[in-house]
């Protein structure tokens, strides 16, 4: 079974040794509102603010990495053309200083640098966010030697048909990316709108390479910087949000929620004792609130699995997100057995793809106001027909 290498966090991708089917039944939970009469969003979200964006949102995770090696032109251009409202890329820096466009600053398992012997002394281990890594990682690595890299299938063994892509495009710096989508804005009489999110933002600053100040001066040179510029900001470190709202970047911002017992690794350094668990309960939303326009939970904090990986009741997120004012944009759906709840399931084969529309029509009847997802097309079909009721 394949794993995600998400360093300093939970690793997930593949969870189900047995597979099983079925159709989940769920309890009145938190009650909460349908999205879509509770939505104003209409068309593109073309004024540029988020609360005149379709409901659920769709969001491009990692572009198009359901069909496309993650993080590459190709991956957002494939997201941008088949139904994501909004493309996601995840920012680290390079030695000399530029952001670029990579899930975590380990590049082993997204890149070819593994068989490039010029690159072969660079293989060192890492202490990221409290977990050792070995491999390669960006920061060691100039912009121009990036470059030479290639991108290819983070999980070939789940998605064998993404590696025809594999050293088809390099990895993006943001500049690239916004300059991409300004193009593509150009092309369709729309902006883009893009969700950027800052990964290890206190590790890099301890490595004096802080991330928010390049991020904000990359914004404003793209004019991106506003409350209504057609962007979200996201981390999962409070103190990266505001920090970038020191720095009076308006741009709404989302703070990503791991698991209940996880803590924020920017509240681990300052030994705040505060919990996932903390944050969402209605004074930590409260407190979120003093500084975000939303929270991209865990899918499992809205509804949990249970030991069986089947869905239980949703909690009460969504009815208290929503009182304290913030939207949600909950992470991951993607479409192969492997990642859906045991529920949506179907046959016994992992990599297949099970009733993702199932699990979405579940997901959005809690209320939900977008969704990233690696699979944009499922997602936007999904959105439709819960629209459509
Ligand atoms: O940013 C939303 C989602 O991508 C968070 O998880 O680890 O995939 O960045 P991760
Ligand atoms: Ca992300």
């Amino acid at each position: 079974m394949e794993q995600e290498h998400r360093p300093g966090r939970r690793t997930l991708l593949g969870a189900a040794a047995a597979l099983g089917t079925g159709a989940v039944v769920l309890g009145g939970g938190a009650g909460q509102a349908s999205a879509a009469s509770r939505g104003t969003g209409h068309g593109h979200g073309d004024s540029g603010s988020y609360k005149d964006l379709p409901v659920p949102t769709v969001i491009g995770h990692r572009g198009g990495s359901g069909y496309r090696p993650e993080h590459t032109l190709g991956s957002y251009q494939f997201a941008l053309d088949n139904g994501a409202d909004v493309i996601e890329q995840d920012v680290v820096p390079t030695k000399d200083g530029h952001l670029v466009c990579r899930h975590e600053n380990d590049i082993t398992g997204t890149t070819d640098v593994a068989s490039r012997p010029e690159f072969a002394s660079r293989k060192t281990t890492k202490t990221v966010d409290g977990e050792a890594h070995t491999g390669w990682f960006t920061e060691d690595f100039t912009l121009a030697e990036l470059k030479t890299l290639r991108a290819k299938e983070r999980i070939p063994g789940t998605r064998g048909h993404n590696t025809l892509y594999d050293g088809r495009w390099q990895v993006p710096t943001l500049e690239e990316v916004l300059k991409w989508a300004d193009e593509q804005g150009r092309k369709r009489g729309h902006r883009i709108w893009l969700h950027i999110e800052t990964k290890h933002p206190t590790y890099f600053r301890k490595a004096g390479l802080g991330l928010e100040e390049r991020l904000a001066k990359l914004l404003r040179r793209y004019r991106r910087s506003g409350r209504n510029s057609h962007t979200f900001l996201q981390s999962f470190e409070p103190g990266s949000l505001q920090r970038l709202n020191r720095l009076g970047v308006d741009c709404p911002k989302v703070l990503l929620l791991d698991d209940l017992n996880t803590r924020p690794w920017d509240f681990v350094e300052a030994k705040d004792p505060r919990t996932v668990a903390d944050l969402i309960t209605p004074k930590g939303l409260k407190w979120v609130s003093g500084f975000a326009q939303g929270i991209g939970p865990w899918l499992n904090l809205i509804i949990p699995r249970d030991k069986n990986d089947r869905l239980t009741k949703p909690t009460t997120l969504v009815r208290d997100a929503h009182a304290a004012g913030l939207i949600l944009h909950p992470y991951t759906m993607r479409n192969e057995n492997t990642f859906l709840p045991a529920d949506f399931r179907r046959g016994t084969d992992p990599n297949a793809y099970g009733d993702v529309f199932g699990a979405f029509k579940t997901y959005f009847a809690t209320g939900i106001d977008g969704i990233f997802s690696d699979n944009c097309d499922t997602a936007a079909l999904a959105r439709a027909d819960f629209v459509k009721g």
